[in-house]
């Protein structure tokens, strides 16, 4: 079984080490166009194995997509990232060329391979992606909404002092601020989140869950990647183990919510395939506006690229 993660930076280095970590794969391609930097990166990791008993072996290369020959999954985290005052829009030029380009490598030497797209503006690059690949959009699957739903967990267990990993929630929408967390579909094992906190209440954690993000990059300079990883390893784990799990990711919507031809945020059920299915919540009308407008901003910034 072998991984390729392309881009060896924050976010790709991170998973390939707690992919490592695992001990699931055979073998991990860590693929990125800075000469020499892969490479460094990958003896990095493996000389963790021994300490952390993993036969996983990880391979750097510098740009060179033959070794990625026939993963099972490829990881795109490469591109640039946002700084201070930048939004994740900005970097959709940029990122655009780099997703198409590296699709097209990948998808060569991994005909069969499923897609996990990291890159941002996340919605738009999965777009790229597909509309690169030519594959079944099954096999294409957008990473933001384990992410973003892990934020707005955390913020919770703070403000109610409850453990995060009892905090269910779901999430709808692109990655950005026009994301749409679901109050009616959060719940503390198994208690809907209204017997602890109002709606009203609830909305100012929701603030704060969109921020979440911002609030890294002001503080870092850079945009965050131990919680983007730990997010991207939970969708390669569940691909790997057939373990059909439901998560919020940005799956292409071919009319579910009404919507058609875009890649935007909904509840999936992910397992060997991919994503095996799209799940339709029957939304209260404030909801489907909402999700309206995150779809509107996430065709608006599509039609901006000339594909
Ligand atoms: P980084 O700057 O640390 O790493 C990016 C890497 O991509 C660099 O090592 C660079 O050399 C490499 N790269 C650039 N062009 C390449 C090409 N053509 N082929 C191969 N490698 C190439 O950035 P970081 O923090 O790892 O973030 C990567 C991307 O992921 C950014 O676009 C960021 O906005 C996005 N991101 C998305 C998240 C999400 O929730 N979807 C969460 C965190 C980051
Ligand atoms: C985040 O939300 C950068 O999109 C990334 O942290």
């Amino acid at each position: 079984m072998k991984v390729t993660i392309i881009g060896a930076g924050n976010v790709g280095t991170s998973c390939a080490s707690l992919l490592a970590q695992k001990d699931i794969v055979k073998e991990i391609i860590l693929l990125d166009i800075k000469e020499n930097f892969s490479e460094g990166k990958g003896l990095d990791i493996s000389q963790m194995l021994p300490i952390i008993k993993s036969n996983t072996e990880v391979i750097g290369v510098t740009n060179d997509y033959s070794k990625s020959n026939n993963s099972e999954i490829i990881i795109i985290t490469c591109g640039v990232t946002r700084k201070p005052g930048m939004s994740r829009d900005d970097l959709i030029k940029t990122n655009a060329e780099i997703i198409h380009i590296v699709t097209k490598k990948s998808i060569f030497f991994s005909p069969k391979a499923k897609f996990i797209i990291v890159s941002n503006p996340l919605d738009v690059m999965a777009y790229v992606s597909y509309m690169t690949a030519k594959i079944d959009s099954y096999r294409i699957i957008g990473m933001a909404g384990i992410l973003d739903t892990a934020r707005y967990r955390f913020f919770l267990s703070k403000k109610l002092n409850i453990s995060p990993i009892d905090i269910q929630s779901l999430l709808l929408g692109g990655h950005g601020d026009t994301m749409v967390p679901l109050y009616r579909y959060t719940s503390v094992s198994g208690i809907p989140i209204k017997e602890f906190l109002s709606e009203e209440e609830n909305d100012v954690i929701i603030e704060k869950t969109k921020k979440g993000g911002e609030e890294i990059v002001n503080l870092l300079g850079t945009s965050a990647w131990m919680a983007p990883s730990a997010s991207v390893i939970e969708i390669v784990e569940v691909i790997l183990k057939d373990s059909k799990r439901i998560f919020p990711c940005s799956a292409f919507l071919s009319g579910e919510y009404g919507i058609k031809n875009i890649y935007l945020g909904v509840p999936v059920i992910l397992g060997k395939n991919g994503i095996e299915r799209i799940i339709e919540l029957q939304l209260n009308q404030k909801e489907k506006n909402l999700l309206k407008i995150s779809a509107n901003h996430v065709k608006s910034m599509i039609e901006k690229l000339k594909i």
